[in-house]
Order: structure tokens, then C-alpha cells, then sequence
């Protein structure tokens, strides 16, 4: 199994403990991207990706590795300690930068067969609204399966957390990494994912956003009878 983490830091404090301790339960290999030393760019809003293609944002050329490897992933974890009751700045410019692949613009297909996890920790308050800043990105990318897990750690950095609550952190990530092998090949989305699919298809059938998506998804055969997840 090939699993990506995009942290949301480049310090591995809690969170990057968190999502390592996850990806060790998954067997296979790990890739992991840190942000903001990975990609820092924050978006300019030209509007290129949409219009013009991925290719012409004027990031594209340090963003094409972390897409590259969640696109050969089959598990794409999202890590962000919270700040301010929401993600990183870092991971909010990169997430930003993947706004052209939501599904009413020009989702991946592999999206819809993969696994994504969404992990952010928190001295103790905060974690609901992160975990919702990275999810409606998983979501609208068209994510087969999603998680997610936001302990409370109290503490300020990893050495700070107390023995019992690393414990209680392991054996979630246990069952959660439990399930995500059980799940691995056969990932297919649920009904709201499809739902909106739909409504999208309908969307690009009418008018679309720009003609670009709505060529893509004429290729891809989703105007037609083909689903991305069969
Ligand atoms: C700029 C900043 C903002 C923070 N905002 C919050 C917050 O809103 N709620 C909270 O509970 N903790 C907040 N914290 C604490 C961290 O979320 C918490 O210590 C987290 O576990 C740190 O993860 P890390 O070790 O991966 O950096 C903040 C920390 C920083 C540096």
C-alpha cells in the first residue's frame, strides 16, 4: 500500500508523531511532504489552473511533486496541528492550490478509489473545525473514504504529551490503520460523494465553469454512461 502524508508543518512536533504512527500501521511505503518546505507558495489567483490547465499556475512546477505522489497513492493523509481553530497557513496555500481538481472543475479519477485521513492535534480546542478545513478538500476532490482523528494533546510539542494519552493516540491509530487495510482495493464512494457527482455531471452536461472542464469530462466518458469509480 502507498501511502502520502502532506504535513501541514515542517517541525515534527505532535502531529507529524500522529500521522507517522499511523502510516507505520499501513504496510507499504511512505512519502511525506512538509509544508511550507516543501511548497510555500501562497495562490495569486490568476484563475490559470481553471482556465488554462494545472500546468499553467505559476507554482506548478514545485507543486508537481506532491500531486504526483498522492496521485500514486492509495492512502492520502492530511496533517495540520491546529492554529486558530483551523489549519496552517501552509496547508491552507496548498490546499488552495488544489482547487481545479474539486468536481465541479476537473476532479482525478483515482481519487474515488483512494483513502484519505485527516489528522490534526491540538493543545484542547479546535480540532472539529481542522478536520473540516482539510476534509471539504478530500471531499470535493472526490475521495473514495475518508477519516478523521484530532486528539486533544495538551501539550505544546510532542515530548509533551503525557505517556497515557501516547497510548490512547497508538491504539486508535491501531484500529483506524485496521481499517484502512481492510478496506485497501475495494474502495468505492458512498452515496453523498456519488450524489454530488451527479449533480456536477449535470452541472458540466448545462454549462460548466469553463469549457476546459467541460472537455475533461467529456474525455473522461462522464458525460456519458462511465463513472470514475467503475
Ligand atoms: C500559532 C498557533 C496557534 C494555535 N492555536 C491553537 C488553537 O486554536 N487551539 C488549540 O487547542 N491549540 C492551539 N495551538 C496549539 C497547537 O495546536 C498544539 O500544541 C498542537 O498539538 C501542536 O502540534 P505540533 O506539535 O504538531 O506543532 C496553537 C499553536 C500555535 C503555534
Amino acid at each position: 500500500m502507498k501511502t502520502v502524508i502532506v504535513h501541514g508543518q515542517s517541525h515534527e512536533g505532535s502531529t507529524c508523531h500522529v500521522a507517522r504512527i499511523l502510516a507505520g500501521k499501513l504496510d507499504g511505503e511512505t512519502r511525506e511532504f512538509f509544508l511550507p518546505s516543501d511548497f510555500g507558495e501562497f495562490c495569486m489567483g490568476c484563475n490559470r489552473c481553471f482556465f488554462e490547465g494545472e500546468t499553467a499556475c505559476p507554482h506548478h512546477a514545485r507543486l508537481a511533486p506532491i500531486i504526483g505522489a498522492m496521485d500514486a497513492a492509495d492512502v492520502v493523509i492530511l496533517a495540520s496541528p491546529v492554529y486558530v481553530y483551523h489549519v496552517t497557513g501552509a496547508m491552507k496555500a496548498f490546499l488552495d492550490h488544489c482547487a481545479y481538481r474539486f468536481m465541479v472543475h476537473r476532479p482525478e479519477e483515482s481519487m474515488f478509489r483512494k483513502q484519505g485521513v485527516c489528522i490534526c492535534t491540538a493543545a484542547g480546542g479546535g480540532m472539529k473545525p481542522t478536520l473540516k478545513d482539510m476534509e471539504h478538500s478530500l471531499f470535493f476532490w472526490g475521495t473514495g473514504k475518508i477519516y478523521k482523528y484530532g486528539p486533544g494533546v495538551a501539550a505544546a510539542n510532542w515530548e509533551g504529551v503525557s505517556e497515557k494519552k501516547k497510548a490512547a493516540i497508538d491504539k486508535a491509530a491501531t484500529r483506524l490503520a485496521g481499517k484502512i487495510v481492510r478496506r485497501h482495493g475495494k474502495v468505492k464512494p458512498g452515496m453523498k460523494t456519488r450524489l454530488f457527482f451527479d449533480s456536477m455531471r449535470l452541472f458540466q452536461k448545462k454549462m460548466g465553469i469553463c469549457q476546459r472542464d467541460v472537455e475533461y469530462w467529456k474525455e473522461k466518458g462522464w458525460l456519458g454512461s462511465k463513472r470514475p469509480w467503475n
